[in-house]
């Protein structure tokens, strides 16, 4: 896995254009507005089911804010909409799921539940709608002092339970983003290539995670941003 020195924003810079990318959970639409100008995408899909959800892992507001950032998002894209080159799905990620055939996208980035069975279901639900070489993307791969994220161990089991490699993570964020894909061809080979050939200061861990567990971060906050000193450590 390549630890590499940029943000979640940067990293998509390096990302092929004119693909078709989903986005699971989109709160305010922040990121979708970065998928859209980074990445020129032919087709942009933005689920999210804008539910006031008491007790979950963390909790985005009441109904009434959610309805509020659904309606934010579709007048922020409404252009976009009209052209077709984006679509709102206000749907679970399950359900909304059922709009993609197998094998169709090639970008999906995943920030919803951030529970283990919330992570590892969209994991077994999305990875099967990858192209080959495809990219499924997965943000806050992180401990959180106040909420009980639990990304960390859904990605590396899924990993290990289903042969899904992991390519890489950002480290400029204090809440990474990583990389992972179905077999390391097209795209995914490309953006291997792409990466290690225009970003200087990449570090490629080998072994994760079949005999390594990603184990805790010290965030540096200085004048540049946020520099993560990611430590791995043998599976207990
Ligand atoms: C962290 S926010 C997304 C932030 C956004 N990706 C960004 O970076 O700007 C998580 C969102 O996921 C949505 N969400 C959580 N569980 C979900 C589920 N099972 N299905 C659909 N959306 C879900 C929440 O409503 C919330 O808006």
């Amino acid at each position: 896995m390549l630890v590499l020195p940029l943000t979640r924003e940067e990293l998509l810079d390096h990302l092929p254009k004119g693909r078709r990318i989903a986005e699971i959970g989109v709160a305010r639409g922040e990121f979708s507005t970065e998928l859209l100008a980074r990445c020129e995408p032919a087709e942009l899909s933005l689920v999210d089911h804008w539910l006031a959800e008491p007790g979950a892992t963390v909790e985005y507001g009441d109904q009434a804010e959610q309805d509020r950032r659904h309606v934010a998002v579709t007048a922020n894209f409404t252009a976009e909409i009209g052209a077709e080159r984006v679509r709102i799905l206000r749907q679970s990620s399950a359900e909304a799921s059922a709009t993609f055939t197998d094998g169709t996208l090639d970008v999906v980035y995943i920030d919803a539940d951030h529970s283990y069975d919330g992570v590892r279901g969209d994991l077994e639900t999305y990875m099967p709608k990858l192209a080959p070489g495809g990219l499924l993307m997965d943000h806050d791969f992180a401990r959180h002092k106040t909420f009980d994220f639990r990304v960390i161990e859904a990605v590396e089991d899924f990993a290990r339970d289903t042969g899904a490699k992991v390519v890489a993570m950002t480290a400029r964020d204090a809440f990474p983003s990583f990389v992972m894909t179905n077999e390391v061809v097209g795209d995914c080979r490309d953006l291997i290539s792409r990466l290690l050939a225009e970003v200087p200061g990449i570090v490629d861990v080998a072994d994760y995670p079949s005999r390594l567990s990603y184990a805790s971060i010290h965030v540096l906050d200085n004048a540049d941003g946020v520099n993560l000193v990611p430590r791995f450590q043998t599976r207990q």
